[in-house]
């Protein structure tokens, strides 16, 4: 049995809780949270779970081998330092940590100490992410030219990240498991409408090895929630859309060709494909039971982490970048991913 705790109780820890507590090698022993009535709220659920409003109640008891850290992003390298320096396993909600350099301190003191960090970059474990991977590692889209990709919704407004932060950790930890690459090029422009100095809408654009360009929009200043990203493919096109219940994928078979012998442009043609509309099954499982299995197997020497520290800070150096971009106008930077 691997033993738990659950720092962090507000919107996205419950769900944590819930996953973890539902594996059948995991002990959950203990929950955090700053407030009193949201950790006997969440905890009325686990009555055999311990409550505390002071985390380091969790970090010196011997007993516990991982924490969970679901608390705001200003506080996941200071915790989870804690957590590693204690000697536990450590799984950080994205993004994770404040900036680069924390992510290289993290992952420097889990390799002295032989310990997991896993960053809960959930679309890495979305069925229907795992079905676009297969589909494109199959060669169905055939090359991938673009990804455009809208992140949208009225709230929730964050106070300690802009909108950038918190959304698009999202979609690079995402592009980067599919594309099994990162890119070379951010640039972005942004602004914030509502809170001052805290941007609340914004544009990236990311160019990956071999000319694939990445557009994301992100902002919590929209009237719909749309989760909707365009794959377009010189053999088809599919468009991924998170918040259809049953039909998150469909794969087009639209194009354009050029035809092959033309010797001079008035010859020049172009030929337009419209061909059916591919709805592949997609598995009904919720992403957290993927991802907390993975995390206990990787405790467990069973498995390595697919969102490792590594992948963390890869996705971290994308939003440093993307952010001195939107402070210069958009002005594009080039990623040099250090190892760490
Ligand atoms: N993977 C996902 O899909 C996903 C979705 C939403 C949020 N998140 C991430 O989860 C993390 C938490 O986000 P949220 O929306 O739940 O925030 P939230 O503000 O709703 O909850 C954070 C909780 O942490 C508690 N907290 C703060 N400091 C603490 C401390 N020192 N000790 C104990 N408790 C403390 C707060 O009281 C609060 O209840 C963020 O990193 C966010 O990016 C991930």
């Amino acid at each position: 049995m691997v033993k738990m705790a659950v720092i962090g109780c507000g919107y996205w820890g419950p769900n944590l809780i819930r996953n973890f507590h539902g594996l059948p090698d995991v002990e959950l022993k203990s929950i955090a949270d700053l407030d009193r009535a949201r950790l006997d709220h969440v905890g009325k659920l686990y009555p055999h779970v311990q409550r505390t409003t002071d985390y380091r109640e969790i970090i010196a008891n011997p007993e516990i081998d991982a924490v969970v850290v679901a608390t705001p992003v200003s506080t996941h390298f200071s915790i989870g330092r804690e957590v590693l320096e204690a000697g536990k396993h450590l799984f950080v909600e994205k993004p994770m940590a404040a900036s680069s350099e924390q992510c290289r301190l993290l992952n420097d003191l889990a390799a002295d100490r032989e310990l997991q960090i896993m960053v809960g970059h959930t679309f890495c474990f979305t069925p229907a992410v795992r079905k676009i991977r297969e589909l494109i590692q199959m060669g169905e889209l055939g090359d991938i030219f673009y990804v455009d990709i809208t992140r949208v919704n009225l709230g929730l407004f964050q106070q300690d990240v802009n909108v950038v932060w918190d959304l698009a950790p999202h979609d690079i930890a995402m592009l980067n498991y599919l594309f099994e690459a990162t890119p070379e090029v951010v640039s972005a422009t942004g602004r914030s409408y509502v809170q001052q100095g805290i941007e609340d809408v914004a544009f990236l654009t990311l160019e990956y090895p071999g000319r694939q360009i990445a557009h994301i929009h992100v902002s919590w200043l929209d009237p719909n929630k749309i989760r909707k990203s365009t794959f377009v493919g010189s053999r088809k096109m599919l468009v991924y859309d998170d918040v259809s219940s049953l039909e998150k994928i469909r794969v087009y078979d639209k194009g354009v060709d050029v035809l092959p012998h033309y010797d001079n442009f008035g010859e020049f043609q172009l030929s337009y494909r419209f061909g059916d509309i591919f709805i592949p099954r997609v598995e009904q499982v919720e992403p957290l039971k993927i991802e907390t299995a993975h995390f206990v197997a990787c405790i467990q020497g069973r498995d390595l982490p697919l969102s490792s520290g590594q992948h963390g800070l890869q996705v971290v150096e994308v939003l440093e970048k993307a952010c001195l971009s939107i402070r210069q106008d958009g002005q594009p930077y080039h990623l040099e991913y250090s190892e760490a």
